[in-house]
């Protein structure tokens, strides 16, 4: 089938790979004249494992273009993968999504299927159907249909291509017939409803997650208070298949483009309807202070970081992406910065799109042991692998005082007892294992 993608942003770049992969032929589509030649060079414009060895693999297939009319007037289902950020109130931001619309309606020259897999507040898809309606310039049929991606950073090729369930939301029969087309390679089960349950389905799935992710959260801060250990008692949930072992890693709280985002913009048009969703608001609630979490257990051992050699191990919101969207250290060395600390900082990949935002003030080092050289204490934000396979004998080695506030629950706790430091991770027993007392 002749698709056309627009945007190529996470979404939009790994479903046009991932159709053209399938077999269809697919053009991409965005306004950066600079990504598109990238991206025709072979080169990926974001960091996403085997994106661009596939992008490579279909280069027959797939063509990147910044000319939207050429790429929609004679496409059989033009999918929209654009932008959907949150605005301040935390609504969503649909400028792009109803841009991208107008452009299909000013192109489009025969009937096609357009495809809205931007997560987009419920009922935004009539607004687009209508929109196009009103404004084609050539009497043709046009369908619009929802078709919400489930993929998660570091990991969505594989989630795109091996997807747990395809989600088709139409109000005709003939839009899911040429969906179920589309993905007629794919191995899952596909659900086909109407277009707001579809669009409802991403909200509600993201959300879900939210919430699990805040209340084990919550369970963990009250166990470091009784004095139970939040590993085994997420263990011991797991097991019961209700519950799902999925999910249930408790940390500094969820970041990156979608929990974020999606739990304001429900939470936000169920205000709208006058409805409050209470269990969103306090996943959001939770997820705000648990951010803070690893500054306020600084507290127990420095009255303030000023003039301390702080040492930040990770930057992104989470391992195998350089993304740094609601990333908690973007509040925390702010907040460090402003204490007074000097802050040193390590990532495998997410220095330079944290040098865009901190060119000055924070150090970046290259290596751990660099970052930990001198430190007074160090803090852990991102479960990199490196961290996990770090020797634990080398904290005492390198640092001024080897105090490891970890975000990550990195390490296990018989590990860490058999090293010299103090180790303060979530949920846990803080471990104090210093040879020589430095606090
Ligand atoms: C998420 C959803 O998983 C995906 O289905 C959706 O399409 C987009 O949003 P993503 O944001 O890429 O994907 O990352 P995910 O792996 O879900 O992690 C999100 C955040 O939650 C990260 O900050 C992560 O550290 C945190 N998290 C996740 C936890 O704190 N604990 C967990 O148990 C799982």
């Amino acid at each position: 089938m002749k698709i056309a993608v627009a945007g190529t942003g996470y979404v939009g770049l790994v479903t046009g790979v991932c159709l053209a992969e399938n077999g269809h032929s697919v053009t991409c589509v965005d306004i950066d004249d600079k990504k598109v030649a990238l991206m025709e060079s072979g080169i990926s414009p974001i960091y996403e494992p085997g994106l661009e060895e596939l992008m490579n693999n279909n280069m027959e297939r797939l063509h990147f273009t910044t000319d939207y009319q050429a790429a929609y007037k004679d496409a059989d289902v033009i999918f929209i993968g654009v932008g959907t950020p949150e605005k301040p109130d935390g609504s969503a931001n649909l400028s792009y999504v109803y841009g991208v619309a107008e452009q299909i309606a000013a192109s489009i020259e025969k009937e096609c299927v357009v495809v809205v897999k931007s997560t987009v507040p419920i009922g935004t898809n009539d607004k687009i159907e209508n929109l196009i309606k009103s404004q084609l310039k050539h009497d043709v049929n046009v369908y619009v249909a929802s078709n919400p991606e489930f993929l998660s950073q570091g990991t969505a090729v594989k989630d795109t291509l091996h997807t747990s369930r395809i989600v088709i939301g139409v109000e005709e029969e003939a839009a899911g017939e040429t969906l179920k087309e589309v993905y007629k390679n794919f191995d899952a089960p596909i659900v086909v409803t109407n277009r707001k349950s579809a669009e409802m389905i991403k909200y509600a799935s993201n959300d879900f997650l939210a919430l699990k992710i805040s209340f084990i959260n919550e369970i963990a801060n009250l166990c470091e208070i009784i004095g139970a250990d939040i590993e085994d008692v997420a263990l011991g949930m797991g097991y019961d298949v209700r519950i799902g072992n999925k999910f249930l890693n408790a940390g500094i709280g969820y970041g990156g483009s979608c929990f974020p985002k999606d739990t304001k913009a429900l939470h936000w048009l169920a205000n709208f309807h006058d409805y409050e969703l209470k269990t969103v608001k306090a996943a959001i609630d939770v997820n705000e202070n648990q951010k803070l979490k690893l500054i306020k257990k600084s507290r127990k051992y420095f009255d303030s970081l000023k003039g301390l050699n702080v040492a930040v191990l990770g930057l992104t919101f989470k391992p195998g992406t350089d993304d740094l969207r609601e990333a908690p250290t973007l509040v925390n060395i702010p907040l460090m910065l402003e204490d007074g600390a000097n802050v040193k900082a390590w990532d495998p990949i997410g220095i330079d799109n944290f040098r865009k935002v901190h060119p000055e003030d924070v150090t970046y080092c290259y290596s751990i042991e660099e970052t930990l050289k001198d430190a007074d204490v160090c803090f852990i934000f991102t479960e990199w692998d490196q961290l996990k396979h770090f020797d634990l004998t080398k904290y005492s080695k390198l640092m001024k005082n080897p105090i490891v506030i970890d975000g990550r629950n990195c390490y296990d706790l018989e590990s860490v007892k058999k090293a010299n430091m103090v180790y303060d991770s979530i949920g846990r027993e803080t471990i104090h294992n210093l040879e020589v007392s430095l606090i």
